[in-house]
């Protein structure tokens, strides 16, 4: 038995913030976020929408894709670090009940921009251990709630959306989650933090005011960090399955700057047609932007079933992993 991507599903929030749009917030040009980042553009949920309301539409369209009933769902997994309440309940318990899911196992998980990859690991642990028939993976994020809109060294480069998916099961291993390699490590802790709000300093008044409620990120260490160790990731990941970047039809890394995708391209060789790109429309939407990606091509209409797709994703913790997927939908 193996685990397998049966369907995707995304939600894009209609409202958009452009480098232009920023340029009137705080001293940046369109022309320099254009070039170290290759964003253009980025989607805002509305002030009364929260993450649960983002990921409940991408999950609701996975479900009606995979041909299931929302009561054949066994377990709800959503990676977020922008969760609608900060301890409990969390939000993939808020999306099983607007789903009208009673009784599955869910839960959420904090691997900030990995977590989409994180997530997809335990559903094929669960289901390839007989424990869940069918697993609900959400990547989340309503960012723009912890984006200091002050600091232009992070606001030019997220965004908000959802995408989801749904595993289940086949015998046949031409269309499983072939493999996936999850890491950390937590030495670099303070290259990517939210410093204010948890155990170690909770919230008050000081805390607010020190803005320590925001993300905050060493930029460039964490560039180099990402190009270095997805490198040397997705090459361990394709050499211990005997495979090439020949044999994979899409590689499908996350969204946080095409400098990054575009030299870890270049060094695995990759020609330009097989690298999925979605981080001009979209910007970084940490655990959204694979499936927000994997949605886009879908629906572009190439990526179809049968396709091997190589995702590779690198964020806060640090973590970071890859993964080759067939991809499975046949509605
Ligand atoms: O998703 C999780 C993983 N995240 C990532 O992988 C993100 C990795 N990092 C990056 O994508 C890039 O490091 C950034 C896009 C964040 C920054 O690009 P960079 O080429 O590393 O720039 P830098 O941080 O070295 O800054 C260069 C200059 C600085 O000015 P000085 O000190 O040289 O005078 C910054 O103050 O650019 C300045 N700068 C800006 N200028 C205009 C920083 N942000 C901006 C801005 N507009 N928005």
């Amino acid at each position: 038995m193996f685990a397998s991507f049966k369907s995707i599903g995304s939600y894009i929030p209609s409202k958009t913030l452009t480098n232009k749009d920023l340029e009137a917030i705080v001293d940046t040009t369109d022309e320099w976020i254009l070039q170290r980042t290759g964003i253009a553009n980025r989607h805002i949920a509305h002030e009364d929408e929260s993450t649960s309301d983002l990921a409940y539409k991408a999950a609701k369209q996975a479900i009606q894709r995979s041909g299931l009933e929302v009561d054949e769902i066994d377990a709800i997994i959503c990676a977020t670090i922008t969760p609608d309440y900060f301890c409990m309940p969390s939000t993939a318990c808020v999306v099983a009940d607007k789903l009208g899911i009673k009784y599955a196992t869910s839960f959420d998980i904090s691997a900030a921009c990995s977590g989409f990859v994180y997530a997809l690991n335990i559903a094929k642990a669960f289901i390839e251990s007989g424990l869940k028939k069918n697993v609900l993976i959400i990547g989340a994020e309503k960012l723009s709630s912890i984006v200091d809109y002050n600091d232009r060294t992070t606001c030019v480069l997220f965004g908000d959306g959802a995408g989801a998916a749904v595993i289940g099961a086949t015998e046949d291993k031409s269309k499983s989650v072939l493999d996936i390699h999850t890491s950390s490590d937590g030495a670099y802790q303070d290259f990517l933090i939210t410093p204010g709000g948890g155990s170690k300093t909770p919230c008050s008044t000081q805390m607010i005011s020190e803005n320590l409620q925001y993300l905050k990120m060493k930029g460039n260490e964490t560039f180099k960090l990402a190009v270095n160790t997805l490198t040397k990731d997705v090459q361990s990941i394709l050499k211990k399955n005997n495979l090439t970047s020949e044999n994979v039809d899409y590689f499908i890394p996350h969204q946080a700057n095409y400098r990054i995708i575009d030299a870890v391209g270049r060094k695995l060789k990759f020609p330009k047609e097989k690298i999925v790109l979605t981080v001009a429309k979209y910007g970084n939407t940490s655990a959204a932007s694979i499936p927000m990606a994997i949605n886009d091509w879908y629906e572009k209409g190439d990526l179809k079933s049968g396709d091997l797709m190589l995702l590779d994703t690198f964020g806060g913790g640090l973590t970071w992993g890859s993964a080759l997927v067939y991809f499975n939908q046949d509605n």
